[in-house]
């Protein structure tokens, strides 16, 4: 029996400025899952927050782009945001970008990442959510975990996954996507995701056998705000699901993805590169220089539908070395001020505030 999971996000308001999410959001988001549940709208739910990002996870069996379970967390993100406006939070409904919702969340603001699938005898999830950072953001750790065997030993030495994987890969400026194969088309592949900020990993399909060919293994959200906004309005935190064990990589193999905090954009303002560090949910808030980047990860087994965890996956020593060579990362970065690397290039920045600087300075340029 097939089984949709479905995690939506927005930022709709936090505390202390872009930190954290307060308990009474969370709570008051938790009890509209409750009666979700209780109606039998979705089977199951779990809430989180990464920094200052809401993350509703949820399970179903409406299928993905359903009208029903979209506006639910519409509905939840709508609620939370107005007891945000009247706690005063910062940043205050942030994500929730239009007013009207008419069937679909995509392109509102929240991100969204979903897959609907055959529920395994054993179905592994493991769930990564991210702050001050881009959807790009997942682009290597997600190639890591699917083509490089240098990271997964099953690509080289377990039959079920001996033949590689298949990417969708969107192009987030041209409005277009293209499916590659790996290994065959590994150096074309890189070539298109190396560039983040515009080719980004949206699903992962096995090449068939053990697993239908047509239901993804992984999924990353790929929503961008400005897009939506026409302007600044804080970063696209990402989101995103993948499958594990059985024909997929283990669970083990997802994980040392993250275990070099390499660069992603999204630091302070929207307008830094800086290290993603993976943390427990407790480290869940960014603090210095709103930052830096930090992804946290919940580990469950699926159980018709209903979720059995979270297991916080990134609360293991083994980790430590990881968060040590990203706060080395970030202090290197950091002493760059406002130069680049370290903010983000001439054509990033576009999307910033920083144009509007450079616009008053525009009639005192004089011709060479
Ligand atoms: P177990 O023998 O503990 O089930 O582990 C198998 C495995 O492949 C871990 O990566
Ligand atoms: P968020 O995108 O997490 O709201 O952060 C915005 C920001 O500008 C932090 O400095
Ligand atoms: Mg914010
Ligand atoms: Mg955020």
């Amino acid at each position: 029996m097939k089984v949709t999971v479905s995690l939506i996000k927005a930022d709709v308001g936090s505390v202390a400025g872009h930190a954290l999410v307060p308990e009474e959001i969370k709570k008051l988001a938790e009890e509209s899952l409750i009666n979700a549940m209780e109606t039998e709208k979705i089977i199951d739910f779990r809430i989180f927050n990464a920094g200052d990002d809401l993350e509703l996870l949820m399970t179903h069996r409406k299928g993905v782009d359903s009208q029903e379970i979209h506006g639910l967390a519409w509905e939840v993100f709508k609620k939370c945001a107005d007891k945000a406006k009247e706690m005063k939070l910062y940043g205050a409904g942030q994500d929730l970008l239009k007013d009207a919702f008419s069937g679909n969340i995509r392109g509102l603001g929240p991100g969204i990442a979903e897959m609907e699938f055959t529920e395994r005898k054993a179905e592994p999830l493991i769930v990564f959510m991210m702050d001050k950072t881009e959807p790009g953001a997942f682009n290597l750790p997600i190639f890591k975990i699917f083509a490089d065997p240098f990271n997964t030993a099953g690509l080289v030495i377990d039959p079920s996954m001996h033949s590689g994987f298949v990417f969708e890969i969107w192009d987030i400026l041209e409005h277009r996507r293209v499916f590659m194969r790996a290994p065959e088309e590994l150096y074309s592949i890189l070539a298109l995701i190396g560039a983040k900020s515009r080719f980004v990993i949206k699903r992962v399909y096995p090449k068939g056998g053990k697993l239908p060919a047509e239901e993804p293994v992984a999924v990353i959200s790929t929503e961008k705000l400005y897009q939506v906004a026409g302007e600044y309005v804080g970063k696209d935190d990402p989101v995103a699901i993948v499958r594990a064990q059985s024909g997929l990589p283990a669970v083990g193999e997802i994980l040392e993805a993250f275990a070099f905090p390499h660069l992603v954009s999204g630091w302070m303002r929207g307008s830094h590169n800086g290290p993603i560090m993976p943390v427990p949910f407790r480290y869940s808030k960014c603090t210095r220089f709103d930052g830096p980047p930090r992804c946290i990860s919940a580990g469950f087994q699926l159980c018709n539908g209903k979720l059995i965890g979270p297991v916080d996956m990134f609360d293991d020593p083994a980790f430590d070395y990881a968060r040590q060579k990203a706060n080395e990362i970030a202090e290197y970065m950091r002493r760059h001020g406002p130069f680049e690397p370290h903010r983000l290039s001439a054509e990033e920045m576009e999307y910033t505030t920083l144009p509007k600087v450079l616009d008053s300075l525009k009639g005192r340029f004089e011709q060479l």
